[in-house]
């Protein structure tokens, strides 16, 4: 067995060996993409992708180097395949499952029921038919046979179920019905239920945590084909205390339900936009490193994807709430730029946050939880 300062030192030097090294494909060149790191831990790395990410040679190399599977950000929402009653557009969600099948990458789908994306003909309300959502879930899940996919995304509000069309139109029982149809459809896809803020200590979070428990024990008990729960990670710098307790007991009482867990949509929004760009990366860095510490040391944790690669291409913008926060900064017409939020940055530069997800899933080998030993 090894000295925890031994392990600390590899670790260390195995990530300051990737800071600032381009990406290459798995093994090529002698630095390991994400993926064979991830591979090792026992991890699939993964990232959410668009087909204008794909269509970016930097980014569509990064992708293909550096991942092991792909989630569309957006291809494969219903209102995006779905966006008037009798047509469909698959474009978007093709070029991302043509691009994972030509690469040997896997693929999430993400995500067949979610309230903010329900085609406004499908009318889901109370009266309606359940004949709308089968027939959406089994068109979806049959002509992408991805092995994951996130059936029912955000289903929590407060303390218990999100007043969604669904649960207006189906009542509580609409999770379960969802995932029944789902595996019905694919019987070979794995089923997840998908979440946001459940990572941080506050109580508005540890409420949303015990609603997901008393969720995924209802299904479980009741026999409803659920393999994992996603565990959203959009992680913000300085929004709430993280407390590595808390976050372990969850994931844990997650694994003793029997449950896969799955790091589904890893980024970090950040705070302090004035500070120089090196501050800000090894901020984003260390909060997202304390995070996958805990996360990564659950065996339970097979999957980590990032909700983009680049800074080029992220949801994560810099608002006027965040300017807001810095009086007569930026008043010479310059401008805060991205949010540094993703791995690499808008040049598809290695960042310190790349090298943290490495340094994490090694720590996690040494660790001894490997596929193979688990
Ligand atoms: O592409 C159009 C552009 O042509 C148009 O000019 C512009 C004007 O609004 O909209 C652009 O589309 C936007 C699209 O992102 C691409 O940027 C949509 O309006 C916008 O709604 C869409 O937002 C996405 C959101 O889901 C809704 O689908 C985000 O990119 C995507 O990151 C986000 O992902 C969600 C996960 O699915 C679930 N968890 C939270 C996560 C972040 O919100």
């Amino acid at each position: 067995m090894l000295a925890r300062g031994t392990i600390a030192r590899r670790t260390l030097l195995a990530s300051l060996a990737l800071i600032g090294f381009p990406a290459r494909a798995a093994g090529a060149g002698g630095v390991d993409g994400l993926a064979a790191i991830g591979a090792r831990a026992g991890v699939r790395v993964g990232t959410a992708a668009t087909a204008a990410m794909l269509a970016s040679p930097d980014l569509a190399a990064l992708a293909a180097g550096q991942c092991a599977s792909l989630t569309p950000e957006l291809g494969m929402k219903w209102a995006a395949i779905a966006p008037e009653a009798g047509r469909r557009d698959w474009r978007e969600a093709d070029a991302i499952a043509g691009f994972a099948r030509a690469h040997r990458l896997g693929l999430r789908g993400h995500t067949l029921l979610w309230h903010r994306s329900v085609p406004d003909w499908a009318r889901i309300e109370p009266g309606a038919s359940w004949a709308t959502v089968a027939a959406h879930v089994a068109e979806t899940m049959r002509r992408y046979p991805a092995d994951e996919w996130d059936v029912v995304n955000e289903p929590i509000e407060g303390d218990g179920l999100r007043a969604s069309p669904f649960l207006a139109a189906f009542g509580p029982g609409y999770v379960a019905r969802a995932l029944d149809e789902a595996h019905d459809a694919d019987p070979r896809a794995r089923l997840f239920v998908n979440e946001y803020d459940l990572e941080y200590a506050s109580d508005a979070q540890a409420s949303r945590r015990a609603a997901m428990l008393r969720l995924v024990r209802t299904l479980r008990r009741g026999g409803v084909p659920i393999h994992g729960v996603g565990i959203q990670a959009h992680l913000a710098i300085g929004r709430a205390a993280f407390d590595p307790a808390t976050l372990r007991d969850f994931l844990a009482a997650l694994a003793d339900e029997g449950l896969a867990i799955a790091i589904t949509e890893l980024d970090v929004k950040e705070r302090d936009y004035v500070l120089p760009a090196t501050a800000r990366d090894a901020a984003v860095a260390d909060h997202a490193a304390r995070f996958l510490a805990v996360a990564l040391a659950q065996p339970a944790v097979r999957a980590l994807t990032c909700w983009g690669l680049s800074d080029r291409q992220s949801w994560l913008a810099v608002d006027d709430a965040d300017r807001a926060r810095f009086p007569g900064a930026w008043a010479d017409g310059s401008s805060p730029g991205f949010n540094r939020g993703l791995p690499y940055d808008s040049d598809a530069r290695a960042k310190p946050l790349r090298a943290a997800i490495a340094g994490a899933l090694i720590e996690r080998s040494n660790m001894g939880l490997t596929r193979r030993q688990r």
